[in-house]
């Protein structure tokens, strides 16, 4: 059967944790989630994240360890120039999804270089890192507020 993997950035969002807990239950594809380094290790970030959707949601707790059981769990920050290669076990799918979610979401005026930086500079990055994975598809949660 086709492999396809699903490459989630933004992962301990809000947005990010909801669909990878919608991959987890719609789909048996492997997750690879991209999270930002932290105080803890990438997998701990989004199993944290994972927890508190699923609390939101109401959804069950096995949800939550079927995404964990399909997830790598990477750390990668959108600013950063260089983006990972593809990770055994992960390493020759047959397609490659990516779902960019990472974002800096204060849209304040004094916040305006990170925002621009993180949302515009990051977005680009992610788009070159996609060609390099031989994505099929780049789906992306843009950040935009009315003046
Ligand atoms: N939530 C909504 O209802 C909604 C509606 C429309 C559009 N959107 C858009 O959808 C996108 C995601 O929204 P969200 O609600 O999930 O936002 P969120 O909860 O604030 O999550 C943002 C995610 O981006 C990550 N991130 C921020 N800066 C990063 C960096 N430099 N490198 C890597 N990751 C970074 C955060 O990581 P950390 O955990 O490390 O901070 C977090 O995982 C945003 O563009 C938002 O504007 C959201």
């Amino acid at each position: 059967m086709p492999e396809t993997l699903h490459i989630i950035t933004g992962a301990t969002g809000l947005l990010g944790a909801s669909m990878i807990l919608e991959l987890a239950r719609d789909t048996s594809d492997r997750l690879l989630c991209l999270a930002r380094p932290g105080r803890c290790e990438p997998g701990v970030r989004v199993r944290q994240a994972l927890e508190q959707a699923a609390h939101a949601y109401d959804l069950p707790q096995v949800q939550i360890e079927e995404a964990m059981r399909r997830t790598t769990a990477l750390a990668h920050d959108v600013l950063d120039e260089d983006g990972p290669d593809l990770p055994q076990p992960v390493g020759h799918p047959d397609s490659v999804r990516v779902w960019h979610l990472a974002a800096h979401t204060n849209l304040s005026e004094r916040a305006r270089r990170r925002c621009f930086a993180a949302n515009v500079g990051g977005t680009r990055r992610l788009l070159a890192l996609a060609r390099r994975w031989g994505a099929q598809s780049f789906s992306y949660m843009s950040t935009a507020q009315p003046d």
